[in-house]
Parts: structure tokens; C-alpha cells; sequence
């Protein structure tokens, strides 16, 4: 394939920053493809480059220039020979030079008119990349949000109620009948369902950054007793939480409604709640280099629930391979962005399977329109994706997106 035009410009997120949006055209085709912007980054991430004013011009210039002159005239076979370019042509460990958002936004876009190319869908292109076999990811909803996400009205970033679709209806487990039975749709349906009951019992408060309420409340455990409840009323549903805990660490110890705990001491607090609440994982529970905590944490409860690395890992096969060798947590949230390109977020996916740990595909607080995630996660058959609370329309759309796919993939 030969890329012929490259445009790239800048467009907001739901934060109303500016993120940059590219599209590229090879004969006949073209494709569009936007990247998201975190909030609560690990400062192992790959760098997103930013002007002064926050905008990203320089971005912009990037692929218009330097990385549209370097694939002009060259012919590609795959979308992973494109990617080993864009990484050769940065020539740093962490995309500094030409930016991880200017990337991926080629990358993703490279993906896609690949899979027009052989006429699959997009899902189907990526498990074909990734050697995976795609299926619906449990929803991860974001149902309250609090940290950094919502001025820390409530300690931990993120109260997520995980659907599982495939245990929601009795259908699912007979086989005749589970050749018909749409995990998704009916996934999403309870979503809807929970998501607006636990409206109902907030009454009106604020959305935060990621559309999920916002409440605040007086104990730690008020939340999670909410969330208890809503697990009753909905067959194969229970808790999560990303903690975020880089962002309560101050000063060797995290800070939580004004008190302060050691990672022992917090560690008891996340064990007692597990002890009382129906919960499946926890991500971040200890800040992003205090690798021994997760060590720890992890032989005490991995067996009882998923401790998933996010600013630990930051989608970085080196730094997943790492923490398999110390068995640092039992699951990885995959972030492409924190990477830069769609290869080596596959190949995060393919590091996280081999240490026999779930990858959980995730989007980012700043979010677009754009809902790669939601291929990439049924694609590469993730355990599950986070989308983000039902409050706002980008993350509506890859629920949306989800959805259609469950569709194409019946009829293919
Ligand atoms: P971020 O938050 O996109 O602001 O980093 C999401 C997360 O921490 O999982
Ligand atoms: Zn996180």
C-alpha cells in the first residue's frame, strides 16, 4: 500500500483540550483516525507532545511534514511494517521526538485502511494482526467517578460496575441457544439499567470527567455499598475500582478523606473491603514505582480478584514482561496511547496473555469520538474494556460501537 495524502488537524476533546484528529488516503481509500488524552498519566508513558499553549500544532506539523515526506513514495505491506517505520523514523524510547498522540493518530488510521483494503471489519483485522480470537469484553462502566476526575470528591479515581454479559442470561449457557445469545446487547441493557437506577438513588449531582456521577459522601464505604446493592438487583454484575493511587501519593503515603495511610495499612483497607463487597479488581492500588506493594498485594488477593497494573505498566511490553517476572499484579489495562502505536499495544496484549494474566482494553478520561477501543478490545478478545460512564456521548458511542460489532460478527 502506498499512503498518498496525509492531513492531520486539531480537534477538542470531551475536556474541551485539543487532541489531533489525521487522515490518510491510499487510491480509492481513506481512512480517519482521532487519539485520546489522559488525566491521572504514569510518567512511564509515552510522551504526547504538547505546544506551550497546550494545543498541538506542533503535532500537526509532524505528520504533515516529517512523517507524510517519509512514507511518501514507499510502498508497505502490512500495518506493522508501518508502525516499525514511524518508531525507526522517531528513533526515541518514549516517542519524544515526533509525539505518541501524532503516531498513533497515523497508526490507527494505517489500521484501518489496511482492513479496507483485505474488506474485513476492523475487529477482524486486528485479531488477524494480534493472533487472537475475538469476544466480547465484559463492560467495565464507570459508574461514579472521583480523583483527579472529579476534584476528588470521592478518594478513588474510579467506581466501576463490571457486566458480565455472558452471565447474565440463563440462554448463554445452552449451547443451541448460545449460538444466537448476544452478550453485549444484553450487557449493555443492564448497564443502562444500573447506571440510571444509581441516578435515581444520587438524585442530581455532577457528571465527572469520564460521565460518570460524582457524588460526594461522608465514609469511605458509602459508595461501595451503593454499588452492593445495584449488584443484587443485576445478575452478572459486580464492583471494581480504579484506585489511581500515583495521584493520592504524597511523601511515602496516600492520602484518602484527609487521613493518611501507609501501603500496609491501605493494603488492609482494599483487603476489607474485598472482605465485604462483591468485587472483581482493583487497578492501581499503590503508586506507579512502588512495584514490591503490588508484589505483595497481589500474592495475598490475586486469587480472589484481579489486581490490573495501569500506570505500572503503561501499555509497555518491557515494563509488562518486567512485572510477570515478579509477578507483580494478575492483569494489565491496555491503553494504546500510552504507547504510541497500534503494534506494540498488540504486542502489550500478546506479553499480558503469556504471563497468563487478562488484558483489559481501556479508553482514556480525555476521550473523541473516535471508538477504535472498542475493535481493538473484541478484537484482541479482551477480558474486558473500559468505556466510561453513560453521561456523555464519546463513551456512549463505544458501547454503541460494541454493540454493532456483536451484530457483524453474527452475520459474518
Ligand atoms: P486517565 O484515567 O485517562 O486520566 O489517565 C484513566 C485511568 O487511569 O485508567
Ligand atoms: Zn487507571
Amino acid at each position: 500500500m502506498n499512503i498518498e495524502r496525509i492531513t492531520a488537524r486539531s480537534i477538542s476533546d470531551t475536556r474541551g483540550r485539543a487532541t489531533i484528529e489525521t487522515t490518510l488516503t491510499a487510491g480509492p481509500l481513506s481512512a480517519t483516525a482521532s487519539v485520546p488524552s489522559g488525566k491521572s498519566t504514569g510518567s512511564h508513558e509515552a510522551l504526547e507532545l504538547r505546544d506551550a499553549d497546550g494545543g498541538v500544532a506542533t503535532a500537526i506539523a509532524h505528520v504533515q511534514g516529517e512523517i507524510a515526506e517519509a512514507l511518501s513514495g514507499r510502498s508497505f505491506a502490512t500495518a506493522d511494517e508501518i508502525d516499525l517505520f514511524l518508531i525507526a523514523l522517531d528513533g526515541t524510547p518514549n516517542k519524544s521526538r515526533l509525539g505518541a498522540n501524532a503516531l498513533l493518530s497515523v497508526s490507527i488510521a494505517a489500521e484501518r485502511l489496511f482492513a479496507q483494503e483485505a474488506n474485513v471489519p476492523l475487529w477482524r483485522a486486528i485479531a488477524n494482526r494480534a493472533g487472537t480470537t475475538p469476544s466480547a469484553p465484559r463492560l467495565y462502566v464507570n459508574v461514579m467517578n472521583g480523583g483527579v476526575h472529579a476534584d476528588f470528591r470521592l478518594p478513588f479515581q474510579e467506581y466501576i460496575l463490571v457486566v458480565n454479559g455472558d452471565a447474565i442470561h440463563p440462554m448463554a449457557k445452552n449451547v443451541s441457544a448460545a449460538d444466537t445469545y448476544e452478550p453485549l446487547k444484553h450487557a449493555y441493557a443492564a448497564a443502562q439499567q444500573a447506571f440510571a437506577k444509581l441516578g435515581e438513588r444520587l438524585g442530581s449531582v455532577a457528571l465527572g470527567d469520564e460521565g460518570g456521577y460524582a457524588p460526594t459522601f461522608a465514609a469511605l464505604d458509602e459508595p461501595f455499598a451503593l454499588l452492593a446493592d445495584l449488584v443484587k438487583e443485576f445478575p452478572g454484575t459486580s464492583i471494581a475500582i480504579d484506585a489511581a493511587a500515583s495521584e493520592l501519593y504524597r511523601d511515602g503515603s496516600y492520602q484518602l478523606l484527609g487521613k493518611s495511610y501507609a501501603a500496609n495499612e491501605l493494603s488492609f483497607l482494599y483487603e476489607d473491603l474485598v472482605e465485604r463487597f462483591p468485587f472483581h479488581s482493583i487497578e492501581d492500588p499503590f503508586s506507579e514505582d512502588a512495584a514490591d506493594d503490588f508484589t505483595r498485594f497481589t500474592e495475598a488477593l490475586g486469587g480472589k480478584i484481579l489486581v490490573i497494573g495501569d500506570d505500572l505498566t503503561v501499555t509497555n511490553p518491557a515494563r509488562i514482561t518486567e512485572a510477570a517476572g515478579r509477578q507483580e499484579i494478575n492483569a494489565v489495562l491496555i491503553k494504546p496511547n500510552q504507547i504510541g502505536t497500534v503494534s506494540e499495544a498488540i504486542l502489550a496484549v500478546q506479553e499480558t496473555h503469556d504471563a497468563g494474566w487478562k488484558a483489559v482494553a481501556s479508553h482514556r478520561s480525555g476521550e473523541t469520538n473516535d471508538t477504535f477501543i472498542a475493535d481493538f478490545a473484541y478484537g484482541v478478545g479482551a477480558h474486558g474494556i473500559k468505556a466510561g460512564g453513560l453521561g456523555q456521548k464519546e463513551r456512549v458511542e463505544k458501547y454503541d460501537r460494541l454493540l454493532a460489532i456483536e451484530q457483524e460478527a453474527g452475520v459474518l
